[in-house]
């Protein structure tokens, strides 16, 4: 590819400038239609609803500043023809002091606009993120199932961003410039019909040229944008993948990789500012044309006798220069809107989605004994799924029992264990807890009585102790200590430097899996659920953390109803009863010394493994 003088290569392609389908605006993003406009402006203007005379405030100041600046130079003019050429100054330091208050006047009513336009557009932002954070919270997993996690994130920042920047200026650069435009075009019309039409003869003209830039920085932008995503994602990707990189030794191939999208986002870069600088330069080149032709011919026909005075001239001159700047600033803000509104309908899609389905009734007081009963439970994640991923499934755990899940990878343990803590609504049978569908069972009180532990185990920002006293920062150290000796974590925190208040983080690698399996189930254990969800940790561990997880999970089931999901047969063992999952699907279910009699697949599991013991 050929390069400029400077070295970027010419990124731009004819195709690039064709017409597309679908609008979008300088910066590359979609433009919404006209109905989502109308329906995300409304919106913002609800959030607004407080703020209405504040509003009133700022409009009525920008009026009057806008109104002000025309003032000045018509001032000017008047005070060339009538005071200056003829040589009359009697009452000129009035008209300068009056000139004086004008300018102040000016600059004071602007800044209380944009001061109190601040305040109303932050308060705005500030309840659309609540808004849009505390319904988030609200809405069902399948939801985050579908949705990239960075792109969600983005929407809460970048998007609330661009409404937050709008809000901010374009309004009141928006108004000030459809007011300063048209009381420009009446005085100028007023003052010479003659002189106006040569002002405007170059409009056109800088609409043509302004295409020509806009087409160009249009698909150069949002290729920008995507270059800067992929470079992003890929410095991602391959921190968190940091490690398998060393391990393979792709330091080299991992650098060429970033090199390359690195280029692009320079290139990519180099020809949108390139481009849109253009528009200020091609602007004050038309300013200065359009100024030459009101001083030049303006001059001549005053000279004529044309009825033109060299007041006027000098109103027009000035007025030339402040009609083609709120032009240009229509058409940078226009951009600057649309890309907002693009960014609040993604917004008030988050927002308009339904929520969690839930019931508050009677049963908000319900105190859970912990029978568990499934009946013919379908459920299928996709509408499109042909085979159901829970299919007919019916087992029951009485309370204080236990009850182990068994089964091949993506047999669907995991998945049952969701439906019970009702992360995914059911398709078909029933899922009862002391008789009662879970349905009618508010998900709070359902959730509060059950403790979840998760096969990922998660860690958040904060000490230990935060951790594990996650859902109440309230209970006492006694109970989190002794949740921490019942799960075998006590020794290896009480070991860390800081103990308890020992800083972890997600990422955190001075914690090994295990370790971080130890410390969520603390985080169950301090909780004393009536019913216990536990996803054991597929991932290797080392045995004497194994042990120790063994010791903690067989005192969790102890005096509590708990389903357990378990890929070490020694947990199988102190089960109760055990449910054997193919395909979601049950194929055995019974005690474990049943099972061993049936020699059917339970049978061929314990003897395909290494965990013999259980044979005894
Ligand atoms: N959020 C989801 N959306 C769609 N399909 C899913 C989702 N989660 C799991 N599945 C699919 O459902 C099936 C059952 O998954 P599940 O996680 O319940 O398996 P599992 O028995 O827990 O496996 P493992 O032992 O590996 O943890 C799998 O085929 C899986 O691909
Ligand atoms: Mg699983």
């Amino acid at each position: 590819m050929p390069k400029s003088i400077l070295g970027h290569e010419f990124i731009l392609k004819k195709e690039d400038l064709k017409k597309k389908k679908q609008k979008t605006d300088q910066r590359g993003n979609t433009i919404p239609n006209a109905k989502n406009w109308q329906y995300s402006m409304k919106k913002i203007w609800q959030l607004m609803d407080d703020a209405h005379f504040k509003l009133f405030i700022v409009i009525t100041c920008v009026i009057i500043s806008s109104l002000l600046g025309l003032l000045g130079p018509y001032m000017i003019g008047k005070i060339i023809d009538n005071k200056i050429i003829p040589k009359k100054f009697d009452g000129l330091t009035q008209d300068l002091w009056m000139l004086l208050i004008i300018f102040i006047l000016l600059s004071v009513t602007s800044y209380i606009a944009a001061i109190i336009m601040v305040t109303i557009a932050q308060d705005t932002v500030y309840k659309l993120r609540m808004q849009l954070f505390s319904h988030m919270q609200k809405l069902p997993i399948p939801f985050f199932d579908k949705r990239q996690h960075g792109e969600l994130m983005s929407r809460m920042t970048n998007d609330i961003d661009t409404i937050s920047q709008v809000l901010n200026s374009s309004f009141i650069q928006f108004t000030s410039s459809v007011v300063t435009i048209v009381g420009t075009i009446i005085v100028m019309l007023m003052l010479s019909p003659l002189l106006t039409l040569l002002t405007m003869i170059i409009i056109p003209l800088m609409f043509i040229a302004m295409q020509w830039i806009t087409r160009r920085t249009g698909p150069l932008y949002k290729r920008r944008q995507k270059a800067i995503g992929a470079m992003n994602g890929y410095i991602e990707e391959i921190i968190s993948g940091q490690v398998v990189v060393k391990v393979f030794s792709q330091e080299q191939e991992v650098i060429s990789g970033f090199s390359e999208k690195n280029r692009n986002v320079r290139d990519n870069s180099f020809w949108s500012v390139t481009y849109s600088g253009f528009i200020p330069k091609v602007m004050n080149f038309f300013n200065n044309i359009s100024f030459a032709i009101v001083a030049g011919i303006g001059g001549i026909l005053a000279l004529k006798g044309y009825g033109i005075t060299v007041g006027t001239i000098v109103i027009f001159a000035e007025y030339a220069r402040q009609f083609t700047r709120p032009l240009n600033d229509l058409a940078n803000q226009f951009n600057t809107v649309l890309s907002a509104l693009s960014g609040a309908e993604r917004v008030f899609e988050i927002i308009d989605t339904e929520e969690e389905i839930d019931v508050d009734n009677a049963n908000r007081n319900l105190e859970i004994k912990g029978d568990i009963k499934l009946e013919n439970v379908v459920f299928k994640y996709n509408e499109e799924q042909t085979k159901p991923t829970i299919n007919n499934v019916s087992f029951e755990v009485k309370t204080g029992e236990s009850l182990a899940l068994v089964g091949a990878t993506g047999a669907g343990k995991t998945t049952i264990i969701q439906l019970l803590a009702r992360f995914y609504e059911i398709q078909g049978g029933s899922i009862k807890i002391d008789d009662i569908d879970i349905k009618d069972i508010p998900k709070a009180t359902l959730r509060n009585q059950m403790a979840y532990v998760l096969q990922d185990p998660f860690i958040f920002d904060g000490t230990i102790r935060e951790n594990i006293k996650y859902k109440n920062q309230d209970i006492s150290d006694e109970v989190m200590i002794q949740a921490a000796k019942d799960a075998n974590a006590y020794d290896f925190i009480m070991r860390l430097e800081h103990g308890f208040d020992t800083e972890i983080t997600f990422e955190s690698t001075h914690l090994s899996q295990g370790e971080k399996q130890l410390i969520n189930i603390s985080r169950a254990l301090v909780l004393n659920p009536k019913i216990l969800l536990l996803d054991e940790a597929t991932s290797n561990i080392d045995t004497v953390t194994e042990m120790k997880l063994q010791e903690a999970i067989e005192k969790l089931m102890h005096g509590r109803t708990s389903i357990i999901i378990a890929h070490r047969l020694n947990t199988v063992k102190k089960a109760d009863k055990i449910v054997v999952l193919n395909q979601g699907e049950v194929i055995e279910a019974g005690k474990q010394s049943d099972l061993i009699a049936l020699r059917g697949v339970y049978y061929d599991m314990l003897n395909s493994g290494d965990d013999l013991e259980l044979l005894e």
